[in-house]
């Protein structure tokens, strides 16, 4: 099949040398990009900035910011079967971007932010994908009751829920540990490595593609 993949943080400018953006390594989508390709799917990975080598086989779109992996998204989700947006996006960025750098003047400086489009939220209606749609959240907190609501709010099929409030697992990290969030059932996997978990999160959305 064909899979889209969102994967690591976005980038939101705050002038020509500054931006907003957050701890995502991108490790968990780039490991379920190579998974995918091992098991003989086409995957086109929509990534913000990452140090990791591009997976063999995979076609790579690189993009910055929220609205880039929008538009790239928007774009080429009319053609996949499957969609996991795994990418850490910006839920907000800066207003306005000046041109030139920001000078330090006063003693504080207070920016005004804007929401960013929800990528994965605009998939089932403005976006009208009937495929597989896998999201993931990143909890502190009440980990499978948030995953849930999203599950419902953003039309997932299913929701890899993991908590980044423990250290060593999940942000920034090469180890997770996850909640698989279904429309009826919740199961939990062991902590492991992200590229061990990657193929059996592959094997759970086979299984969801191949339903009728
Ligand atoms: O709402 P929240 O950001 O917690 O949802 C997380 C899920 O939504 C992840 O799958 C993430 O990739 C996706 N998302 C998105 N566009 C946004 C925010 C989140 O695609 N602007």
């Amino acid at each position: 099949m064909k899979v889209l993949i969102t994967a690591g943080p976005t980038r939101e400018p705050i002038d020509p040398v500054r931006y907003l953006s957050n701890r995502s390594s991108g490790k968990m989508g780039y490991a379920l990009a190579a998974a995918f390709t091992e098991a003989g799917h086409q995957v086109l990975l929509i990534s913000g900035p990452t140090k990791l080598d591009i997976p063999d086989g995979v076609d790579l779109i690189p993009v910055e910011t929220a609205a880039d992996m929008f538009e790239a998204v928007e774009h080429h989700l009319g053609r996949m079967d499957t969609a996991v947006f795994a990418a850490a996006v910006a839920d907000y960025r800066p207003q306005e971007v000046p041109e030139h750098k920001i000078k330090k003047t006063g003693e504080t400086l207070t920016m005004e932010l804007i929401r960013n489009p929800d990528i994965l939220g605009s998939c089932r209606g403005r976006f009208g994908f009937h495929g597989v749609l896998v999201g993931f959240a990143a909890e502190t907190e009440n980990l499978e009751s948030n995953a849930r609501e999203k599950l419902t709010r953003k039309g997932c099929d299913l929701v890899i829920a993991n908590d980044v409030s423990q250290a060593g697992i999940g942000f920034d990290s090469d180890r997770n540990q996850i909640l698989l969030v279904h429309p009826d059932h919740t199961e939990s996997l062991p902590e492991d490595e992200k590229h061990h978990l990657a193929p059996r999160i592959v094997r759970e959305i086979e299984i969801l593609a191949a339903r009728p």
